[in-house]
C-alpha cells in the first residue's frame, strides 16, 4: 500500500487556515486530552509527594494500579508546563515499559549494561538504582538519551557507549551482573501509538529482526558474569521475537535458566512477562529474565 503525502498546495491551504506549522503544533499540544503516563523519578520525590503536588495545582492525576512508580495524568496539556517537569521529577513512560524495566533486578553496586539503550526510558529507570553503561549503535540517539537523563539528574550515573551489540564489546569492559537487551524489533506491540507500522512492516521483517535479536543475545551473553541476569525484551507480541526466540536461545545455552520473578505475577506465563496492547491501555511487551549459572 502506498500512503500519499499531502501535496504542497494542500499544505499551503492548511497553513492559511491554521497558521504556521509551529503554531499548529503548539495549539495541538495545548489542547491534547490524551492521558499521559509518567514514571516518578525516585531519586527526587516519592509518588505520594508528587501526587500531592499535582493535586495542589489542580492536575487530574492518579497512581497507576500496577507499576509502583507510575502515575497517569488525565489531561496534561503541554507536558513542558506540567508540574515538576523543569525539576526532573518524572519521565514519560508507558506502564508496561515500566514493568519491563522493573523486571531487571537492580541494586546499587551491581554492574549494569543496557545494550540497546536509546532513547533511554529504561536506562533512566535503571539509573535511579545503579550506575549503567548505556550502549546503542546510533550516536544521535545516544545524544537524545543524554538530553533525557540530564534534567532528571541521572546523567552522571550513565556511561554512554556507541557500539553495535552484535559485535564483541570493548576488551576494557568487565563482566556485567545485569545486562538488559531491549532489542530492536518490529514494534508491533506499539501500534496504538505508531499506527503507521501497520503499513511499514513487511512479513519478512520479522525473520530479519529475529536474526538480529539472536545475534545481539549471543554477543551479550559473552559479557554476562557468572550468576548474572540477562533480561531480554521486545515491544512486540510476535512469537518469533518473543517466546520462540527465548526458548531457542535457552536450548543453545544450558548455562542459562529462565527465572520468573513474582513481582509482576499476573502477567507471567511460561516464566515470561507478556503485556497485551489495549489491555489497560498498555503497549504489548514481551520480556524474559535469564540467569547464568555460577
Ligand atoms: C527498542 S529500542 C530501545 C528502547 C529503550 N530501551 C528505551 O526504553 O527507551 C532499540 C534500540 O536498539 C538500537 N539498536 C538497533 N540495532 C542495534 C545494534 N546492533 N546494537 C546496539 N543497538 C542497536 C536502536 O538504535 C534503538 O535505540
Amino acid at each position: 500500500m502506498v500512503i500519499r503525502s499531502p501535496t504542497a498546495p494542500a499544505l499551503g491551504q492548511l497553513t492559511d487556515l491554521l497558521g504556521s506549522t509551529e503554531e499548529i503544533a503548539n495549539r495541538w499540544a495545548k489542547t491534547t486530552a490524551e492521558p499521559v503516563t509518567l514514571r516518578v523519578n525516585s531519586t527526587r520525590i516519592t509518588r505520594e509527594a508528587l501526587l500531592q503536588r499535582f493535586a495542589q495545582k489542580g492536575v487530574d492525576a492518579r497512581a497507576l494500579p500496577v507499576s509502583p512508580a507510575g502515575i497517569v495524568v488525565a489531561s496534561p496539556g503541554r507536558v513542558q508546563d506540567l508540574e515538576g517537569y523543569s525539576e526532573g521529577l518524572w519521565q514519560i513512560q508507558d506502564e508496561a515499559a515500566q514493568l519491563v524495566g522493573a523486571f531487571a533486578p537492580i541494586r546499587e553496586g551491581l554492574r549494569v549494561l543496557d545494550a540497546c539503550a536509546a532513547p533511554g526510558g529504561k536506562t533512566c529507570q535503571l539509573a535511579e538504582h545503579a550506575r549503567v553503561v548505556a550502549g546503542d549503535i546510533h550516536r544521535g540517539k545516544l545524544r537524545k538519551l543524554e538530553t533525557e537523563a540530564s534534567p532528571l539528574g541521572l546523567r552522571e550515573r550513565i556511561e554512554l557507549l556507541e557500539h553495535d551489540a552484535t559485535l564483541p564489546f570493548p576488551s576494557g569492559l568487565k563482566l556485567f551482573d545485569v545486562v538488559l537487551v531491549d532489542a530492536p524489533c518490529s514494534g508491533l506491540g506499539t501500534l496504538r501509538r505508531h499506527p503507521e507500522l501497520r503499513y511499514r512492516r513487511k512479513e519478512e521483517d520479522i525473520a530479519r529482526l529475529a536474526k538480529l535479536q539472536r545475534s545481539i543475545l549471543e554477543n551479550c551473553v559473552q559479557i554476562l558474569a557468572p550468576g548474572g541476569v540477562l533480561v531480554y525484551a521486545v515491544c512486540s507480541t510476535e512469537p518469533e521475537e518473543g517466546e520462540e526466540q527465548v526458548f531457542a536461545f535457552l536450548r543453545a545455552h544450558p548455562e542459562l535458566a529462565l527465572e520468573a520473578p513474582a513481582a509482576v505475577d499476573p502477567w507471567i506465563a511460561d516464566g515470561c512477562l507478556r503485556t497485551l496492547p489495549g489491555d489497560r491501555g498498555w503497549d504489548g511487551f514481551f520480556a524474559a529474565r535469564l540467569r547464568r549459572a555460577r
